[in-house]
């Protein structure tokens, strides 16, 4: 069987180093914000070239406290894509607010010319998601925000280490990451981090995280729980270390898939194959007949997955809680044609080349 995603391969990879740091920090007695999380936060925003990070329990936590520092009011629009996981706009909806829907374009990211017709005097955010790896087109959406004075919050937890135009995500003042397991850098639990320059919104953040106290028992701000533990954080310090040697190895596997893709009439490939600056969080091709080839490859013993197959916008509890409805064409038409292959690093080459053959030999059966 060649399975969708194998955490336990990497564990294994790194099983001697990462038990023995492990055990270091089980012996410490600290295990709430402590050096592991500090060191963590510097060196995880030092990768991203911004100057600070705030660990924090998940993504998705990490989007609703970025909301939140922006002053996201119920009934305020945040204007986003519908094409993303479900994550993106529950953290919208956790402070009553409405998410406003626009188009992707052809690398599965926002159609920006479609967000001044979007903007209200309710708009608030701009929030662009880097999907399966890809960076959304931060030029235009800072020019944007800019003009209207509206906030960019980056969607980056499928985005560890993707380039835009030569400088990591996020490009613009707020970064959200997941360090769910199966991201490229990913912790063995949940975990999140909020990167930015500025230094105000970084000191409100580290209050906002631990129930807006300054110091044990003073309260400030308005705060929750939601504090990046210490094992996750010394699991991903570990791990940061090898985090561009595995997104290296993603590039290997993707040059492989288009290799042997290239001929095959049915695939649509992922854009930018040559110069992209992506890291392939996931390898998304898309097929006419997508349930097809779903079954013939799980008939094979290959896992494949759905990223997503029901946009936001058409998903059961929107429908039923709010009225406004979106035309969104290639989000919709792409949603029943995208299929997720295979892709996390300790992919063999041979599996994929055994993938890349089922593909091919589905096509030629017909
Ligand atoms: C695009 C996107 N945004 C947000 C999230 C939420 O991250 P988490 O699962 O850590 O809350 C995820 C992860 O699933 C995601 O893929």
């Amino acid at each position: 069987m060649i399975p969708f995603g194998d955490i336990k391969r990497q564990y294994l990879s790194i099983k001697d180093e990462l038990d023995k740091h492990l055990l270091n920090v089980l012996g410490s007695g600290m295990y709430i914000l402590g050096d592991q999380v500090k060191q963590f936060e510097n060196s995880f925003a030092n990768y991203c070239g911004k100057k600070y990070g705030v660990g924090v329990n998940s993504g998705t936590d990490a989007l609703i406290l970025a909301l939140k520092l922006c002053n996201v009011k119920p009934g305020d629009e945040v204007i986003t894509v519908s094409f993303t996981a479900i994550p993106t706009i529950s953290a919208i909806y956790a402070i009553d607010a409405k998410p406003v829907f626009v188009d992707i374009g052809d690398n599965y990211t926002m159609d920006t010319s479609q967000i001044e017709n979007n903007i209200t005097d309710k708009t608030k955010v701009i929030l662009p998601v880097h999907l399966y790896g890809n960076a959304s087109d931060m030029d235009p959406i800072v020019e944007i925000a800019n003009k209207y004075n509206l906030k960019i919050i980056e969607d980056c937890a499928q985005s560890h280490g993707t380039m835009y135009k030569g400088n990591k995500v996020p490009i613009s003042g707020l970064g959200c990451f997941s360090f769910y397991p199966s991201k490229n850098l990913g912790a063995f639990g949940d975990g999140g981090m909020i990167v930015t320059d500025d230094i105000e919104l970084y000191e409100k953040l580290i209050l906002m995280r631990n129930y807006g106290q300054k110091q044990r028992y003073y309260q400030v701000v308005e705060g929750i729980n939601s504090r990046l533990d210490e094992i996750q954080a010394a699991i991903l310090n570990l791990k940061l270390k090898y985090l561009d040697k595995w997104n290296s190895r993603r590039s290997e596997i993707a040059k492989m898939y288009f290799e042997g893709l290239k001929d095959n009439k049915d695939v649509v490939l992922p854009l930018d194959a040559e110069n992209s600056d992506q890291v392939f969080h996931l390898f998304v091709i898309r097929h006419r007949d997508r349930e097809g080839l779903m079954n013939y490859l799980t008939s094979k013993g290959v896992q494949t997955l759905i990223h997503y197959p029901i946009p936001n916008h058409l998903q059961e509890y929107y429908l039923k809680n709010f009225d406004r409805r979106f035309n969104l064409p290639k989000t919709e038409e792409y949603s029943k044609e995208i299929l997720s292959l295979p892709m996390f690093p300790e992919l063999t080459d041979e599996e994929v080349a055994e993938i890349i053959r089922f593909i091919n030999a589905y096509s030629s059966l017909k």
